[in-house]
């Protein structure tokens, strides 16, 4: 969707991270790797990992109340929560139902989207037509993940990459021209096996074509992620720098998904852009799926790096295999 929207726009935002810190010595101990494959082959340093007695969706209830609290309202004022998460506690309840009754967001209806590492691009773009068609005026998008819960930890191949986190936005009403500007979302479901995570209930059929999903735990082709991680970031990120009907030199920040330093560097490579665009938090977290993007955004305005009128480009990709971007137009 490419055309005129603005007047909606982030009013508050939060995040939060468990404090348990996994370290890549630690891992060394854990699989057979080391701290400078990690590091070379990803930038990830270490990451947070949820200690076992706390739901996943305590996470998002922490960024939820500090992006309400930034936004000036309360959470009575809520009338839609959307939690992106591929890490749920349960089906259902879901996570965006137990976030309401925890803040208290009395009147808001609330579900769960799935759009793995997309997912959290994919709920700003829901929100902006609740709001743009004037159903709404106050909707909490939070990215809730603990992927620490889904990774298999004897496989090297995942066990290493990923963290837990949650970054949540309160999206409203701001000045004409400022606020979202352009969105592009996109999938290619046939690509969808070279990243997987099977539910409870797969066929006994599927596990012997897929044997690698007996497991019912995360499974990845990394190489063939890669490769589509770098070209669909700088093709989705083109979509909505056009979209806003600005160029590459307007771009003040892009907001990757952070799955991999090397993937980031090659997209802005791609794009022609310098590496101090981006504001890097993947090498203290890992990647943290649908709750990078919101996390990263969230540090670097609290950082004082974002400024009234700043463009900034957010764009994810993940399973599915999917793709997301926004053009926002920095309001606050
Ligand atoms: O959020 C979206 C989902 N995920 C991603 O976007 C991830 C995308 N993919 C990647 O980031 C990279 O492909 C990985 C980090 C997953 C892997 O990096 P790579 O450079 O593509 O490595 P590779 O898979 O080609 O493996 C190279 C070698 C292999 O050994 P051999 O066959 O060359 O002997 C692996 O077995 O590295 C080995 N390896 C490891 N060695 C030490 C794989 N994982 C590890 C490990 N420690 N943790």
């Amino acid at each position: 969707m490419n055309k005129e929207l603005n007047g909606v726009g982030i009013i508050g935002i939060g995040s939060a991270v468990p404090e348990k810190i996994l370290t890549n010595a630690d891992l060394e101990k854990m699989v057979d790797t080391s701290d400078e494959w990690i590091t070379k082959r990803t930038g990830i340093s270490e990451r947070r990992i949820l200690d076992k007695d706390t739901p996943v969706y305590e996470l998002g209830v922490k960024a939820a109340q500090k992006a309400i609290e930034d936004a000036g309202i309360t959470a009575e004022d809520i009338d839609l929560i959307i939690a992106a998460t591929t890490s749920p506690d349960y089906l259902f309840p879901q996570m965006a139902c137990l976030i309401q009754a925890k803040i208290g967001a009395k009147k808001a209806a609330a579900f769960d989207l799935n759009a793995a590492c997309s997912g959290f691009v994919y709920g700003l773009t829901v929100a902006q037509n609740f709001l743009l068609n004037g159903q709404y005026k106050y909707i909490l998008v939070i990215g809730c993940e603990g992927l620490s819960r889904m990774v298999d930890w004897e496989d090297r191949n995942t066990c290493v990459l990923f963290g837990d986190a949650a970054g949540a936005v309160v999206l409203g009403a701001v000045d004409n021209k400022y606020g979202i500007l352009s969105t592009h979302i996109g999938a290619d479901g046939e690509m969808g096996n070279v990243l997987t995570m099977p539910c409870c209930y797969i066929t006994e059929e599927d596990i012997k074509v897929r044997e690698h999903e007996n497991k019912k735990v995360m499974w990845m082709d990394g190489q063939e992620v890669f490769k589509f991680a770098v070209k669909i970031m700088e093709q989705a990120s083109l979509k909505v720098i056009e979209g806003a009907n600005l160029s590459i030199e307007d771009v003040n920040y892009v907001f990757p998904h952070q799955a991999n330093t090397r993937i980031i560097d090659g997209a802005l490579k791609r794009l022609g852009m310098k590496s101090d665009k981006i504001h890097p938090i993947i090498q203290k977290y890992g990647n943290i799926s649908s709750a990078s993007i919101p996390v990263a955004l969230d540090e670097a305005v609290k950082e004082g790096k974002i400024k009234k009128g700043d463009n900034l480009v957010l764009v994810g990709f993940g399973g599915g295999l999917t793709w997301g971007s926004a053009l926002i137009k920095w309001a606050k």
